[in-house]
């Protein structure tokens, strides 16, 4: 498939996928992008995961026809875009493998050889001349691994852009790309805001009329919409407005107190509450949503003088993506000796600028009038 007059389509469709990166849900499958330029000299851009190597090769083959590729550049070393180095390497013992410093390592990691009769290191500046088609690199460490790099095409006015704005799900599927992206960006990006940020002032200055990422669809109109989406989601900002209560519930009495919140504040105008019972919903799922809305309710059980497992998880999930500039509210129950919004609040402590609603709900085992009173102060105060 032919993206420019250059620029080819070689990447895979992968719907056999369980779990990406051994635990996404992928309901739509996934994408590895991978493409050639073809100019006076050719270059592939990445290869695809280990079980796609044949069509990859074939793809690879069908787009050059009579010609050999005369290098191989490896933007990132995650094996869903590294797996066919080796594969390629040994088609086409001519070529040169065009990458960081730090990707030669991993090389040698994983395929027990760095190239090194055969390869270009390549850092932030540096160009590489195809012919008509100049190719820059900017370092993008963290975007998603250190060696990342991304590759601007001046010709065609086209960003690389390695994991950098891709998404869940095959090119085949037909689904919004924001919902999917979002779940993506925070599960495995979302740590590294800052660095995505970076990456985006460097983007700024370059211009770039298309997209290519290495999963999801190729991006060409509106690239605005899908950066401010990305400034958004790498600032830690609130994309939209509503709240996201997220909770566990072990006999159907702390969910009775989420769906009398949520009641609550939709009736008092809150234009959107999302409720996610954690021991049931997608955990990626649920942790996009935390970061879309600007306010969460976290309602859980005490359990062995801890929390509910779920919403353990839960928690560590948000802290270790940095979750911050958020309002939280905590509803706890207990029967004996309720603890849950202690050890919540604990669980919270490294989450910068989180200002926390009250006032803090306590549920004795089922909700009473003093507790449904308490989620009347905090649906208020949520809305405030
Ligand atoms: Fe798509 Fe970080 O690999």
């Amino acid at each position: 498939m032919k993206i420019t007059d250059d620029i080819h389509y070689i990447g895979v469709n992968d719907h056999e996928i369980d779990l990406f990166e051994g635990q996404y849900v992928v309901e739509n499958g996934m994408a590895y992008n991978s493409y050639v330029i073809t100019d006076n000299r050719t270059a592939v851009m990445d290869t695809v995961d280990a079980r796609f190597r044949e069509e990859w090769l074939q793809n690879l083959k069908q787009a050059l026809g009579d010609r050999t590729p005369d290098y191989l550049i490896v933007q990132h070393m995650e094996p869903d875009h590294s797996a066919n180095i080796d594969a390629f390497a040994k088609t086409y013992p001519d070529a040169v493998i065009v990458a960081s410093a730090a990707a030669f390592t991993m090389m040698k990691q994983f395929f027990g050889t760095d190239y090194a009769d055969r390869r270009m290191i390549v850092k932030e500046g540096d160009t590489l001349s195809l012919g008509t088609h100049t190719l820059q690199f900017v370092g993008a460490p963290m975007v998603h691994w250190p060696e990342v790099i991304v590759t601007y095409d001046s010709h065609d006015k086209v960003l690389f852009s390695a994991d950098g704005f891709g998404k869940f799900g095959a090119l085949d599927a037909d689904e919004d790309w924001a919902c999917e992206a979002r779940r993506y960006y925070f599960g495995i990006v979302g740590k590294y805001g800052m660095q995505v940020q970076n990456l985006l002032k460097k983007a700024a200055a370059l211009d770039i009329k298309m997209i290519c990422p290495l999963h999801g669809p190729i991006l060409q109109e509106n690239l605005e919409y899908y950066v401010n989406l990305y400034q958004t989601w790498s600032s830690y900002g609130v994309e939209s407005e509503g709240i996201m209560i997220a909770y566990t519930s072990v006999y159907g009495h702390t969910k009775a107190a989420v769906e009398l919140l949520a009641e609550k504040l939709t009736a008092k105008g809150c234009p959107k509450v999302v409720v996610a019972d954690l021991a049931r919903e997608d955990m990626a799922e649920c942790v996009e949503d935390a970061f879309r809305y600007g306010r969460l309710v976290l309602a859980t059980t005490t359990y062995n003088t801890d929390i509910f497992p779920f919403m353990r998880e839960f928690i560590s999930e948000l802290t270790e993506r940095g979750y911050q500039n958020r309002t939280i509210a905590l509803i706890e129950n207990g029967s004996w000796a309720p603890t849950a919004a202690k050890v919540m609040r604990a669980r919270l402590e490294s989450c910068k600028n989180i200002t926390f609603a009250e006032p803090v709900v306590q549920i004795r085992s089922a909700l009473n009038d003093e507790s449904r009173a308490q989620l009347e102060a905090l649906a208020d105060e949520l809305l405030r």
